[in-house]
């Protein structure tokens, strides 16, 4: 028998449904998958056995939404459910996992009740759910803004004794506070932010690193991105995008030594592009003898499945530290998978320490 890692989710929306997929998609011989072969493959992960954990020891015992479309269903169902639009790779079996209702708080922002009614049903009681399911790691999918339902699900995860993995821009193992909450309870936290496999943070994040190692005086830059998914209809909301703003301007910030005007964040709703993000970057700098330099790049990539793979090993890391006993910010997983960790690092020092932790050549 395996060893299984019991997943909670709060937030059954294309994140979810990308990374549910995912753990479905690996090493399955399924028909409706894109290899018919056998997805016995690496891409997207960090390797297949990560640490003794392949993808398919992700077992979902209990999951949260509040959405009508959602609750009640099971989980297998509603990662299909509107107004979800990521593509479907693979099938999806039965989990018997009912979603359940979560509290509301500020996870319904005003964009969201444009397009979808909050359940009727009454919500459930968070703790004693992760408690009876025997939940190892709820992960946070919240919409961008929920601040105060991402402070209650991380509660609830220091209440139940269940790692907390932050997938959203809400500074929780990131926040020395949090850090200490969690040490206290000796448990372990990863986040914040999921930083996308091939996606605009680190690919920005590397060229600004890039340039200044090339000597290059970087000047100005900007990163805008669109999307046609709730994620970005919810974020046409100015005021729900603070947080993302600090956190993708952080990760590149931290990679120049001096300070350089620049614009990052998310631009605008595009419905016709789905689940799709484009992503423009612009950098403008001088080389020797202060020359200009100009530099546009274009990224267009389905933004669910982006994050979907480094989740999988986000997961599979935390639960080794949850086996090592180990307690407060996971730090070289959240440097490696997300924007906004405890310790921001390059990317190539962040995958370093993540394998060394993974291989025990490192405490966290
Ligand atoms: N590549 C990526 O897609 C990526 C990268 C980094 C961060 N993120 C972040 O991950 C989060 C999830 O993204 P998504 O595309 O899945 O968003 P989404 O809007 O599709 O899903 C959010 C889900 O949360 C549910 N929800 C809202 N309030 C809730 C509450 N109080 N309790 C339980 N559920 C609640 C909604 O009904 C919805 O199902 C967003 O904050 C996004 O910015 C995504």
């Amino acid at each position: 028998m395996r060893k299984k890692i019991n997943v909670a989710i709060a937030g059954v929306g294309n994140c979810a449904s990308a990374f549910i997929q995912g753990t479905q998609y690996y090493g399955s011989n399924d028909s409706a998958s894109n290899d018919s072969a056998s997805n016995n493959d690496m891409i997207g992960l960090t390797s297949f056995n990560l640490g003794g954990y392949e993808p398919s020891d992700i077992n979902f015992v209990a999951a949260f939404d509040i959405a009508d479309t959602k609750v009640g269903k099971d989980l297998s169902e509603s990662v299909f459910a509107s107004p979800n639009n990521a593509m479907s790779i693979t099938n999806v079996p039965l989990f018997e996992v009912k979603v359940n209702k979560g509290n509301v708080l500020d996870g319904f922002g005003r964009r969201y009740s444009e397009k979808v009614k909050i359940s009727d049903v009454p919500q459930t009681d968070v703790a004693s759910i992760l408690k009876d399911s025997k939940t190892d790691i709820l992960i946070n999918y919240l919409p961008v803004g929920s601040r105060e339902a991402t402070r209650f699900y991380a509660e609830k995860c220091l209440e139940s004794k269940v790692c907390f993995i932050n997938a959203i821009p809400v500074f929780i193992a990131s926040d020395p506070n949090w850090q200490t909450r969690f040490i206290d309870k000796n448990i372990p936290c990863a986040g914040d932010d999921i930083m996308s496999q091939m996606g605009a943070t680190v690919i920005h994040k590397t060229l600004a690193k890039l340039l200044v190692d090339r000597g290059v005086s970087v000047d100005e830059t900007f990163q805008l991105n669109v999307g046609g998914d709730m994620d970005f209809y919810n974020m046409l909301d100015e005021d729900r995008l603070e947080d993302k703003r600090v956190s993708k301007t952080s990760a590149v910030k931290s990679m120049i030594p001096y300070d350089v005007p620049m614009r990052i964040g998310p631009s605008d709703y595009v419905a016709f592009l789905q689940n799709d993000k484009v992503c423009y970057i612009y950098v403008k700098g001088r080389i020797m003898g202060a020359v200009p330099i100009e530099l546009d790049l274009k990224l267009r990539v389905p933004d669910a499945y982006n994050s979907a793979g480094v989740m999988i090993d986000a997961v599979r890391g935390a639960k080794i530290a949850l086996d090592r006993n180990i307690s407060g910010p996971l730090e070289s997983i959240s440097a490696y998978c997300f924007k906004h960790p405890p310790v921001q690092m390059s990317y190539s020092a962040a995958k370093s320490d993540f394998v060394d932790f993974v291989n025990g050549k490192k405490d966290k």
